[in-house]
């Protein structure tokens, strides 16, 4: 099954937020995105698209981490193992394009947009 889909697409449809992590050289540096950013720009089987409006240390720390991203997903509209309410991390990895079809997408739905920060999922954990 691709990584998006059973409970994380379900968390995807209803998460609020996203945290993202990247490794920085003094430790984690996180940041946030909007749940409906990425409902309004659709995720592949194993690919999310967000916007990058800024993300300047982020994508330092992308370079220099090989892309290494964690982000949280959650969602108390999901059921979790024992009680109402799931989250999940996605780990990937990242980077921003600022050409291409996927900035294109990205900058016809956010004119603002330097760049489409493209995460290349390669696993998930739920939490609850
Ligand atoms: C809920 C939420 C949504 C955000 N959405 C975006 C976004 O769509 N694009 C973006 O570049 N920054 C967004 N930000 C701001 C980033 O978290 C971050 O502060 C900013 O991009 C600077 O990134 P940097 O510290 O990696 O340079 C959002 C922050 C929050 C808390």
């Amino acid at each position: 099954m691709a990584h998006l889909e059973g409970v994380i697409g379900d968390l995807l449809k209803a998460t609020e937020f996203v945290a993202m992590v990247t490794q920085g050289p003094n430790g984690p540096h996180l940041v946030g995105n909007w749940g409906d950013y990425i409902r309004k720009l659709g995720w592949e089987a194993d690919t999310i698209l967000l916007p990058a409006g800024r993300y300047k240390e982020t994508e330092a720390n992308l370079v220099r981490d090989g892309g290494r991203m964690w982000l949280m997903v959650a969602s108390r509209q999901v059921q979790g193992t024992r009680t109402p309410g799931q989250g999940a991390v996605i780990e990937g990895k990242a980077h921003i394009e600022s050409d291409g079809p996927r900035f294109e997408k990205v900058k016809a739905n956010f004119p603002w947009a330097r760049g489409a920060l493209v995460i290349a999922v390669t696993g998930t954990k739920t939490q609850l």
